[in-house]
């Protein structure tokens, strides 16, 4: 469905197009995520192929669901509100048909390229320089897109989802292009710039802000709308949200270091990144109660409104895993998680129950809106959703938990003469049942995206032009 272009209406197809490939890529990319937790349970999956073994399917799994999943929920969600809450249609048409293109031809790449090997080998940065290149280039046709609308807007103030959505594009943008300095040896093969602990410094100063600034603070944009928006609430408390956003963009981007405890790096930049992570669970948890007290007085709607649950649910899982975060960075307690599964847990802690929930629950917000529908086709099938993806969440990392700390004190188990107790394959051993339960659990989170996708179908298909159309128009007061 397309709207003729209007200044006095909202570009919604841009919005429209993220949205649909947010469910796409979510498909794709967890059901890469159950395969290659099924080839953790029967090797054999691997077939015996360079390209389908788990070393080169696992980086695409994190490209996908990241990037490609969590990516165009950002960028659908960042569009919807910033025209919204600005009053004002994007400032260029033709740059944001360029940003969504540009974006689906980055992962593209990624799935042409992971596969046969081309890698820089940096977690979370493994696409190699003409990639990412393009991906650098993409990010300032949004950044352009995003600040001209903010710059453009007819309201006096920027509403606070905004400045989350903004410091996202910016420090992402910074983190890619420092991490990425590199020397090209060959089309498909580059050399970082760096060398060493530096080289390893840099590495995880850019993953954890990846997670801080991808993964938190972009869906914290997210929040702050379509939380208020949902519960048909205003915010807990503006004053709240202000700090926080300070507080957290101050705080992440010291806290890397806790990736390399015990390492070659300085001892004094380890503790560092361990006291600053522990104290980022102050404005973590303050985001968090924000979002949740929105909720004062709406309460008995989560007995009847699945979008909503959700939305808090993720939330619930936000405060969880930024509590399980800081107590992991402690060094003495990264001793004993570090290398395990108890890494993977609270990464899909974060990963399923924050980021793809609050994304799905913005989705299902946002669809029947943008197809002219009074809500989605069918609320009944979102219930269902939201039971699978919790069921699954809760199974998938109770499942890592188990593992992790199986694994961590049979590593360091010792006899009395100091040999060590138990064998690397005898702990591996122990984790197969656990691994079991993760691809069930991930199977069955998988399964419900199937759903919202049919969901999702019979929505669109049902689409009403005319008042989509209509609830694109602008409005000019109290829109948001
Ligand atoms: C206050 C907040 C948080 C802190 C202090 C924190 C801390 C940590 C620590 C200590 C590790 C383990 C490092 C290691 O032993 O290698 C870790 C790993 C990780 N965390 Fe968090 N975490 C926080 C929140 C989150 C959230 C909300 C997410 C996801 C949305 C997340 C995603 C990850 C990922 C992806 C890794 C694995 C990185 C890798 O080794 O590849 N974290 N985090
Ligand atoms: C059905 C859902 C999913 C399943 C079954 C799944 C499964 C897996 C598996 C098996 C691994 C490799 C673990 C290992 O090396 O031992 C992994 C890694 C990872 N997954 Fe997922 N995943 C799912 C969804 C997601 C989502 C939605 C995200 C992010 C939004 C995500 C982010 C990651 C990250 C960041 C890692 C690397 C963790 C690290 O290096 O510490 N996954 N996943």
């Amino acid at each position: 469905m397309s709207t003729a272009p209007s200044p006095t209406a909202y570009n919604y197809k841009v919005v429209r197009q993220f949205a649909i490939m947010t469910v796409v890529w979510g498909i794709i990319g967890m059901g890469l995520g159950v395969f290659i937790a099924a080839q953790l349970v029967w090797p054999d999956l691997n077939f015996g192929l360079p390209w389908t073994t788990f070393g080169r399917l696992r980086p695409l799994h994190t490209n996908l669901v990241i990037f490609a999943f969590g990516g165009c929920a950002l960028f659908g969600t960042s569009y919807y509100v910033v025209q919204r809450t600005c009053q004002a249609r994007l400032i260029s048409d033709g740059l944001a048909a360029f940003h969504f293109w540009g974006w689906q031809a980055v992962i593209i790449g990624a799935i042409v390229t992971l596969p046969m090997g081309y890698t820089t080998t940096k977690e979370y940065a493994e696409l190699e320089w003409p990639i990412a290149i393009l991906l650098a280039i993409v990010w300032i046709a949004y950044g352009a897109v995003f600040f001209g609308t903010i710059v453009k807007r007819k309201t006096r103030h920027i509403y606070v989802a905004n400045w989350f959505y903004g410091a996202f594009i910016v420090v992402t943008a910074m983190l890619h292009i420092v991490n990425h300095i590199s020397l090209p040896v060959s089309l498909f093969k580059s050399y970082s710039a760096y060398a060493g602990a530096t080289d390893a410094m840099i590495q995880w100063w850019y993953g954890h802000n990846a997670v801080g600034f991808f993964l938190t603070t972009g869906f914290l944009g997210m929040m702050y709308y379509f939380v208020p928006k949902q519960a048909e609430r205003p915010i807990y408390s503006y004053r709240l949200s202000i700090v926080h956003f300070w507080a957290l963009i101050t705080l992440y981007i010291w806290a890397g270091p806790h990736h390399l405890h015990y390492t070659a790096l300085p001892d004094w930049a380890q503790s560092l990144g361990m006291v600053m992570s522990i104290i980022l669970l102050v404005p973590s948890w303050g985001g968090m109660i924000n979002g949740m007290m929105t909720l004062s007085g709406a309460w008995h709607k989560l007995r009847t409104d699945p979008i909503l649950r959700f939305l808090v649910l993720s939330l619930a899982f936000y405060g969880m895993s930024t509590f399980e975060g800081p107590m992991m960075a402690i060094k003495t307690v990264n001793s004993l998680s570090h290398y395990t599964d108890w890494t993977i847990g609270h990464v899909h802690a974060g990963a399923l129950g924050w980021v793809a929930m609050i994304s799905i629950g913005a989705v299902y917000h946002m669809i029947p809106k943008l197809y002219g529908r009074a809500q989605m086709h069918s609320v009944a099938l979102i219930n269902t959703h939201f039971w699978l993806a919790t069921v699954g969440t809760v199974l998938y990392i109770a499942a890592m938990w188990v593992n992790g700390i199986t694994q961590g004190l049979m590593w360091r188990a010792i006899n009395d003469d100091g040999t060590l107790t138990y064998s690397f394959v005898e702990a591996l051993q122990a984790s197969h049942p656990g691994y079991i339960v993760r691809a069930l659990g991930g199977g069955i989170f998988a399964s419900g995206m199937l759903l919202m996708a049919y969901n999702v179908f019979r929505t669109i298909r049902a689409a009403n032009t005319e008042e989509a159309e209509a609830a694109a128009q602008i409005a000019v007061v109290g829109a948001h």
